[in-house]
């Protein structure tokens, strides 16, 4: 991953298409999108295309990521093992917004099987351009990030 990428991305064989009209409406806005397969529509794993990018995004060679499968819920299983990754699954404008405002998701997860082409990018763009709200919701992510350094058993 070069030091210019805003956005890692990538799918299984069940996401390439929704991944590249992703990709496309991204390179559109100006950001520099580091594409990390899958290429064609070969049966995949998704682990294995998830994986780098919750890498990328933990150990901070990127900001944020996209993660797409066909229903989006094996990517989200994925990325949220990784330490400081945030990953929302969302399907709608309000939990696209949502998932930045509250949680300050760092990785946006999509299901193309699941979703119409035009709610996807509007989702993505309502993902993009929302802040976080911090206060009360930064005190839970603190939460979060306590349980990931002391682990779940007492
Ligand atoms: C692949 O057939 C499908 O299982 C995968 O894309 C995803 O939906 C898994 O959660």
């Amino acid at each position: 991953m070069n030091g210019k990428t805003d956005i890692a991305i990538a799918s299984d064989h069940a996401g390439v298409d929704l991944k590249s009209k992703i990709i496309h409406f991204l390179q559109d806005q100006g950001l520099a999108v580091s594409d990390l397969g899958t290429h064609n529509h070969d049966s995949v794993d998704y682990p294995d295309y998830g994986v780098p990018v919750a890498q990328a995004v933990s150990e901070g060679q990127v900001q944020r990521g996209i993660l797409i499968c066909g229903t989006g819920i094996g990517m989200s299983i994925v990325a949220n093992k990784f330490p400081g990754v945030r990953a929302a699954l969302c399907f709608d404008p309000f939990t696209a917004k949502v998932s930045r405002l509250h949680n300050d998701a760092n990785i946006l997860v999509l299901g193309q099987r699941v979703l119409e082409e035009k709610m996807a990018l509007e989702i993505v763009r309502l993902w993009l351009t929302t802040g976080f709200d911090g206060g009360r919701h930064a005190r839970r992510l603190a939460k979060i990030e306590e349980i990931e350094k002391k682990g779940v058993r007492e």
